[in-house]
Order: structure tokens, then sequence, then C-alpha cells
């Protein structure tokens, strides 16, 4: 056996797809993503943002619905969009482009990676809607709302900060509640086993669009650090 090899499999939340991609989608990651990737190690907010200002972080961002519409809404803040899927990756460096936006990041990685290299406290709010929501029990482990997230998440979030998330499944809803009241350290803001009322900046999705057109339910929580 080759002792060089890692003897287990990291458990991924995410299964790496090409999918199709447009010209201008390629255009955008070729152009726009070294003016607007977030750079990997350590660095300091402050050296890459070049201000102090308050840091949100979208975990799985997708096209970037929600992300550019809410960076473009407030300029006086800053954002990372982390999203590892290339042709989504492609669709939010347009919008970011159509939009203008100077106060966008975007992170092509394992939000575990990149939360792994940022500074103790650097983020004021993060958002994760619609996570894949990895419905079968053998594959529950893949989800990424769970202990590891949210001990990241509790080093990496500011005192104050919150953590806003949505689902459409009411099954991973019912686990995110779980991982909420064993997670050492983090609050339910809405009450133990209760969901927040909608965000009411939070922009509907292609994702939402389409479980409201089934008929699905939407939960949102909203966590915060003790
Ligand atoms: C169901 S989609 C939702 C996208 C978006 N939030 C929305 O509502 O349109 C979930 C996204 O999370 C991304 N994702 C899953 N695991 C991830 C990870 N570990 N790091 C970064 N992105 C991830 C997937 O590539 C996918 O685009």
């Amino acid at each position: 056996m080759n002792a060089d090899l890692p003897k287990h499999r990291e458990v991924r939340s995410f299964v790496r797809r090409e999918g199709r991609i447009t010209q201008g989608q390629r255009r955008a990651l070729q152009e726009q993503l070294p003016q607007r990737e977030w750079p990997t190690g350590t660095p300091l907010p402050l050296a890459v943002t070049g201000r102090r200002a308050p840091l949100t972080l979208e975990i799985g961002a997708g096209d970037g619905e929600n992300i550019a519409a809410v960076a473009a809404a407030r300029p006086a803040e800053d954002f990372i969009a982390c999203e590892v899927h290339g042709p989504g990756v492609g669709h939010l460096l347009l919008r970011a482009e159509t939009f203008g936006l100077t106060n966008l990041w975007v992170a092509q990685r394992d939000v575990n990676e990149l939360l792994a290299g940022l500074p103790n406290a650097a983020l004021s709010s993060v958002y994760l809607f619609f996570p894949d929501p990895w419905p079968k029990k053998r594959h529950q482990k893949r989800r990424i709302f769970q202990a590891d997230l949210l001990n990241a998440l509790a080093r990496t979030l500011a005192r104050h900060g919150c953590v806003f998330v949505a689902t459409d499944c009411a099954d991973y809803a019912r686990w995110m509640l779980e991982q909420i009241a064993a997670a050492p350290g983090w609050y339910n803001l809405a009450g133990a086993g209760l969901c927040a009322p909608r965000l009411r900046r939070r922009e509907v999705t292609k994702f939402e669009r389409k479980a409201l057109r089934e008929g699905r339910s939407i939960f949102d929580f909203v966590l915060a650090l003790r």
C-alpha cells in the first residue's frame, strides 16, 4: 500500500461537474476571475479590499443572483461569493460586470478551504441559501451544514455577526435544527426549534422559484454566536 495515500477520502458537499458553459461565461472566467479572485492564504480583508467595511460571505452562491443584487444595493460593504461550479462562477462574474460592482470578490473553491485561509472574526455575515439537500440517507454525510462548517464559521464570524440560512427541503430543515442545537457556541435567533421570518433582502433565486412552483415550503434560519 502506498503510504502517501490519504487514509480516508474526504467527503465533499459537491460533485465536480463541468456542465454547459456559454461563451460569455468562459470569457468572464478568463478575464474577470483574475481581477476578482479572493486570494488563498490568510490575507487580512483590508489587504484585499483596501478599506475597513463589513464583509459578507455567500456559501454556494450559484449564479450569483442573490450576492450580486445585495452587493449592488450596499456599495459601502464588501462581499465574497464562494462557488465551485465553473458555469455558475462565470454567470456570477457576468452579473458583477453588468452591475459594475467593485465590492464583490469570488472564491472558486471549496468553502472549507476558503474559511481555513481567513483570519479570525473576518466576516460580519454569512449566507447559505438552498444548499444541496443530499436527500438520500447514505448521502447525508455530504450535507454542508454540519459541525465542521459551524466550527469554522464560529472562528471566522465576528462578534454580533449572523449566519442566514434557507432551504426548501423539510428534512434538511429538521437536520439543520438538530445541528444548531448540538453545536457549541451557536444559538437559533428565532428560538430553539423555530424558523426565522424570511430575510427581507434575500433575492429569490432559481432554486427558490422552482421550489415555490412545485409547492414546497421555504425554511429560514438565523444563527448567532453566544
Ligand atoms: C442548490 S445550489 C444553490 C445555489 C444558490 N445559493 C441559489 O440559491 O441559487 C448549491 C450550490 O452550492 C455549491 N456548493 C456546494 N458545496 C460547496 C462547497 N463546499 N463550497 C462552495 N460551493 C459549494 C454548489 O456548486 C451549488 O452551486
